[in-house]
């Protein structure tokens, strides 16, 4: 008899839900890096929880493998694009194995299946009288032939006149912009001047689902911020969707409508079912009773905040127009920043999931995220000293601890078995019964608390093992008992714990369940071992290294400096050639003044901007830069600047811009801003 039930305590696993889960689809075009991480291990937690608790849960994934920066990367490489996704796919798969998350399909989004599916949701579609043409205008590139994604194209900002601006928005002066509008247009592709071409264009009628999707918005699909920032789209109104690309694009062509390929967008989400059909048809699971429009199975996407609109607009529009059910939850996470900051590929904090591998230990990394996420978007940071210090001090100081006090005297002093005995059932019970507490904030999403209550719990073990000191009693006389029975309670809280931690640890939980002699799942945290015989205890978990963070971070750079050899190795020169000549009178009329950056903060719905508050020794001005991909800044605040002081104000979407700071560099987040030598003051002239 080793399985002492202590508790009837219910398990929560009375009725099995059938549940379907996604993570986003990561493009074939670049590798898995930390960011990506974040949203697969998210995923990888909620469905092992979800198995641990006796559901049927699936997951799915795929390679994003169309659209245009796949196509032209495939040409670069002077390769296929089937061949370049098939390797990629190959590659992101095993990335993702071994960090353990597990789907149970990773397909790619190029496969019959995929092409099958999006026909069907296209013909019923255009059935329903949800599809239009149109002739639009659009930026061609005449030497390559090919039209441009706005992306692909640069030009003078028509706002500021900034030069070298994206196609799209402009990173001097924050306006956003078609790229018709971009003066001196070029194609990033060829260096072409594009020209305006015509071409006709399929749409999806987006608008026709506005009142279905305030519903479905509000219907607890998606968490509350979320919601209401969708309310603001609809109040800047809905759309016509363009979903069809002219040839040459890597792609699905639409039916009957030879040379025009669906956008990207439209058969990336279908990739979610395509995927789980190939699944289904391998291992006999029902694929419709998941899609079908009243299926009562429950539908999950994991992604990221950037691809909102994609998937809480025009992919639940899709489904409803062609019969299908829609997601029960979309549920939205934040983006990943390192120390701070935007990851960076200058700094070696744009870290890919290989060269991670390559230094530390998966679990350290899905334990950080799991300790930080929760239910909203805010951004997770990964700190390191705090990555560091968290991993050692619960998982190696606590936790693997408990069982590392307790376990070799069981095996040296008492024949490697448990005490027949539970000394102290009220400890125990408390374990026990944190079990619906710590099941509800998982089913919630809200690991950062899950871990909290489970460390509480860690700490609560510790003591008693400290309180009852085995290592004292085992050299007493007549102790023998009592020793056997506090160690015993150690190893029965240490079990509880990895099951507590299953979802998020599994390779830990792996090695526990060998040393104990035992496998869990959920419902284990209802019954205790008793005259169980457990096996010899192994180390379980290193601590993390410092050296190792800083090897990864210099890996980081310099897996970046060998991939893109700069293009004149000469002189910067040679790319950003000096500017025409000036007078000194010219020169003499900008006013150049040394500022102290009293503020920085984050502008609401701006990518690139960051509003200063610039203290000019006695006057304050505010001024929007586009350093945000530069700079966190916290990272800011204090320092001096240079600032262009009598620079005309301008109005921006977000307010007044009372000046300019000076910066160099190309641009993104290889840019840095200008600093004085010490003693210059705010207000200073410089000349
Ligand atoms: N291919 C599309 C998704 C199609 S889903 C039908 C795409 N791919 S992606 O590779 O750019 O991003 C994949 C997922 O990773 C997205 O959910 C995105 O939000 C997430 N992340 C990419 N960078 C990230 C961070 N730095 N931090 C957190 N998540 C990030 O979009
Ligand atoms: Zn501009």
């Amino acid at each position: 008899m080793s399985e002492n039930t202590l508790s009837t305590a219910a398990t929560g696993e009375t009725n099995q839900r059938r549940i379907l889960v996604t993570s986003a689809l990561p493009y074939a075009n670049g590798s898995i890096h930390l960011g990506h991480l974040l949203e697969h291990i998210q995923t990888d937690i909620w469905t092992r929880f979800q198995r641990l608790r006796g559901n049927e849960c699936y997951s799915v994934c795929a390679d994003d493998a169309h659209g245009t920066p796949v196509m032209l990367k495939a040409q670069e490489l002077g390769i296929t694009p089937e061949e370049m996704v098939a390797r990629t796919r190959a590659e992101h798969h095993q990335d993702l194995l071994d960090f353990h998350v597990e789907y149970d399909n990773y397909y790619v989004t190029h496969s019959p299946e995929n092409k099958a599916i999006c026909e069907e949701i296209y013909h019923r579609l255009d059935d329903a009288g949800y599809i239009s043409k149109r002739v639009i205008n659009q930026l061609y590139d005449p030497q390559k032939e090919m039209f441009l994604p706005d992306r692909f194209v640069k030009g003078t900002c028509p706002s500021c006149g900034a030069e070298d601006q994206n196609g799209d928005s402009c990173d001097v002066c924050g306006a956003t912009y078609s790229p018709t509008e971009v003066k001196e247009p070029r194609s990033v592709v060829s260096g072409a001047t594009p020209v305006l071409k015509e071409s006709e264009h399929f749409f999806f009628d987006l608008p026709q689902f506005e009142g279905m999707l305030k519903d479905w918005i509000r219907s607890g699909a998606l968490q509350e911020e979320m919601a209401n920032k969708l309310q603001e789209w609809f109040e800047e109104g809905l759309q016509q969707w363009d979903i069809s690309r002219d040839a040459p694009y890597f792609g699905f062509e639409i039916p009957g409508a030879p040379n025009k390929f669906f956008y990207v967008w439209v058969d990336a989400p279908v990739g979610y079912m395509a995927s789980f059909k190939n699944y289904c048809d391998q291992h006999n699971v029902d694929f419709d009773s998941f899609w079908k429009a009243d299926s009562d199975a429950e539908l999950y996407h994991f992604i990221g905040k950037d691809i909102t609109y994609f998937h809480c607009l025009f992919w639940p529009a899709m489904l409803e127009g062609a019969g299908y059910r829609k997601p029960t939850g979309v549920n939205i996470h934040g983006f990943v920043t390192v120390n701070g900051a935007k990851m960076s590929k200058s700094r070696g904090t744009f870290i890919k999931g290989r060269t991670y591998l390559d230094h530390l230990n998966p679990e350290y990394l899905r334990y950080y995220f799991a300790s930080k996420l929760g239910d909203g978007v805010t951004d997770i940071d990964l700190n390191f000293t705090d990555f560091a210090q968290k991993v050692n001090s619960d998982l190696v100081g606590k936790v693997v601890n408990i069982a590392s006090r307790c376990a070799g005297f069981i095996t040296k002093r008492f024949d490697g078995k448990l005490s027949d005995n539970i000394l102290e059932p009220a400890l125990l019970k408390e374990f026990q019964d944190a079990s619906d507490s710590i099941a509800n904030l998982y089913e919630r999403r809200r690991y950062h608390q899950a871990i909290r209550e489970i460390m509480t719990l860690a700490d609560k073990a510790n003591q008693f093992i400290d309180a009852n000191a085995p290592w004292v009693t085992i050299k007493e006389e007549g102790k023998e008992a009592f020793t056997h029975d506090v160690c015993s309670m150690g190893i029965n809280m240490f079990r509880m714990l990895v099951v507590y931690l299953k979802p998020v640890l599994p390779i830990l939980a792996d090695k526990a369940e060998a040393f104990l002699n035992d496998s869990l799942t959920w419902s284990s945290t209802q019954s205790a071992l008793t005259g169980h015989a457990i096996n010899k205890f192994k180390p379980m978990m290193q601590r993390v290294e410092m050296e190792k963070i800083d090897a990864m971070v210099d890996a980081s750079k310099e897996s970046l400096a060998a991939a893109e050899p700069a293009i004149n190795p000469d002189s910067p020169l040679a790319k950003d050639p000096i500017s025409e000549e000036i007078t000194f009178d010219d020169f003499a009329k900008v006013d150049l003044r040394i500022a102290r950056i009293a503020k920085a903060e984050h502008v609401d719905g701006a990518d690139k901007l960051l509003r200063l508050e610039l203290d000019l020794g006695g006057e304050t001005r505010q001024v929007f830069a586009g350093i945000k991909s530069a700079y966190a800044p916290e990272a800011l605040e204090g320092k001096h600047t240079v600032m262009v002081a009598n620079l005309a104000p301008r109005k921006m979407r977000f307010g007044l811009s009372e000046g300019m700071v000076l910066a160099a560099g190309p641009g993104g987040e290889d840019l840095y801003i200008m600093e004085p030598h010490e003693g210059a003051k705010p207000g200073m002239r410089v000349k």
